[in-house]
């Protein structure tokens, strides 16, 4: 394959699709289950019901959503160069779930790997994957958030259970030579002084799973709520307003932000910092809660499908979670 002068490619998004799980569960499901109401849930958090998977991994969410991105390009399975998988809730610890996608949809001639950065998780794979493209020497990326927040979710814990949903989202990069489409800037970050803020305690070689383990529940995602809050509303504003800022980029320049899915009040001051109006923010909290590695793709899939994106539109990408992670993407739609 012949190598390119990298600063003459960008990465753009060329196809999106998704899955999400048939079984729904309200705010009233959770009424019935722990002590809590559809009005604190909804004021609190903007949510109103999350799918959840029954039957099947992560491997089966993400799956889904290649399935349903293939249907709408020419690009076959066997075409795709690497498959990078967003998650916190791979099916195992190894094989990555990234192998067991790419047995699922035949993509023979790709490489792959997971990636763990929690609810930034999508935009980290969308920069690592746009970077691979940038450098001229692969084509066709499929960068996937997949997440069965159920499987680690604490249905006793009242705290928690009421945000988190089930969910995969699939974007396929492809290198364009005309710069005005596609990724145009990213700034991500880490700060493992979160690390006890939001985290699964249990499992990993600090932990290993043991009885005492499971009787502790050191399974299941632990959130300090409030600190997390605090730290998540700055972070997620301030690093949204310094992108538009270092692109030189007005609020009027500005089609959408695409915000994380973590909660509506952070969403709401994110927008607020960066001077947009409600109908500039994509959002889908509502329907299908935090599911961490998936929400943003998710959301673009959802908005470019109803009409809503259309190309030549500036979308911000911004996301803050657990680690800390955090970053924000200044984007350019590529797609008709
Ligand atoms: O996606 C990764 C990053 N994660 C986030 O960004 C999540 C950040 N945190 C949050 O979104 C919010 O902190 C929560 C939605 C988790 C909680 O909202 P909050 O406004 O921070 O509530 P709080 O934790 O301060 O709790 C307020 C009260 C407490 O009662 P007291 O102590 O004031 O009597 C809680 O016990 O609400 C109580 N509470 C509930 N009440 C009804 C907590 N959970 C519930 C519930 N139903 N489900």
């Amino acid at each position: 394959m012949q190598l390119k002068n990298p600063k003459s490619i960008n990465a753009a998004i060329t196809a999106v699709g998704m899955y999400v799980p048939e079984k729904i569960y309200d705010n009233k499901y959770f009424e019935s289950i722990v002590e809590t109401n559809d009005e604190w849930i909804v004021t609190r958090t903007g949510i109103k019901e999350r799918r959840i998977l029954e039957n099947g991994a992560t491997s089966d969410l993400a799956t889904g959503a290649c399935e349903d991105l293939f249907t709408t390009t020419n690009v076959k399975p066997d075409e795709i160069d690497i498959i990078i998988v967003a998650t916190i809730s791979p099916d195992m610890f190894f094989p990555s779930t990234a192998c067991l996608v790419q047995e699922k949809i035949g993509a023979k001639n790709a490489w792959g790997f997971d990636l763990s950065a929690a609810c930034s998780g999508f935009l980290f794979a969308l920069q690592t994957g746009a970077s691979f493209i940038s450098s001229g020497n692969y084509k066709k990326v499929l960068v996937i958030g997949a997440d069965k927040m159920s499987c680690i979710t604490d249905y006793t814990d009242r705290n928690n259970c009421i945000l988190f949903g089930d969910a995969a989202s699939a974007v396929l990069l492809e290198p364009t030579e005309d710069l005005n489409y596609g990724i145009k800037d990213s700034l991500l970050h880490i700060d493992g002084a979160g690390k006890e803020a939001l985290y699964m305690k249990g499992g990993g070689s600090l932990n290993p799973a043991s009885h005492e383990t499971v009787d502790k529940k050191m399974h299941y995602i632990y959130q300090d709520g409030k600190a997390v809050f605090k730290v998540a509303v700055k972070g997620m504003a301030d690093i949204a307003w310094e992108i538009m800022e270092k692109n030189g980029l007005k609020s009027p320049d500005i089609a959408y932000l695409v915000p994380h899915q973590a909660n509506l009040r952070i969403i709401n001051a994110t927008a607020q910092r960066m001077g947009l109006s409600q109908d500039k923010v994509m959002v889908n909290i509502g329907k299908y809660g935090n599911t961490t590695a998936a929400t943003i793709p998710l959301c673009l899939t959802e908005y470019y499908r109803e009409g809503k994106v259309k190309k030549g539109d500036n979308l911000i990408l911004a996301a803050f979670g657990a680690g800390y992670t955090w970053g924000s993407m200044y984007l350019t739609w590529s797609i008709d």
